[in-house]
């Protein structure tokens, strides 16, 4: 192989992760969070927050650390705990891919 075509599988592989993230399985993995986040990522539970439209890195990063217990709340740590990466990257393209609105498009 050329190197050139090294750098294309390279390419291909490496990037595979980024954009493993698939909202649909996002989707049926969050019916569980529905009770609290609302099935259209709006809150309706009065202490929980919006999920729709949110930064997907962020809500990311917010379930990793409730896993990890770099922020700590009761709730969250016990629905983060279970989730696997690929849950948490496809959870967060799921809720940041719904309008913030709240309106189904
Ligand atoms: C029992 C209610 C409840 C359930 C079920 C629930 N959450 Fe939460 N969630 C909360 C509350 C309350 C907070 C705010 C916690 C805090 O103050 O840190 C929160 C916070 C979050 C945050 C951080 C948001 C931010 O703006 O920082 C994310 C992301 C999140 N939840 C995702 C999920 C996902 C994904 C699920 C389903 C796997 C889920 N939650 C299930 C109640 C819930």
């Amino acid at each position: 192989m050329t190197l050139r075509s090294w750098v294309v599988v390279l390419l291909v592989f490496g990037c595979a992760p980024a954009m493993a993230a698939d909202a649909a399985a996002g989707k049926a993995r969050a019916a569980q969070c529905a009770a609290c986040h609302g099935a259209n990522g709006i809150a309706v539970a009065p202490d929980a927050p919006n999920l729709a439209g949110q930064v997907e890195s962020y809500l990311a990063k917010a379930l990793h650390d409730y896993k990890s217990g770099a922020r700590k709340h009761e709730q969250m740590t016990l629905m983060a705990k279970p989730l696997s990466d690929k849950d948490i990257d496809n959870l967060a393209a799921y809720f940041s891919s719904l309008p913030a609105g709240g309106k189904q498009p």
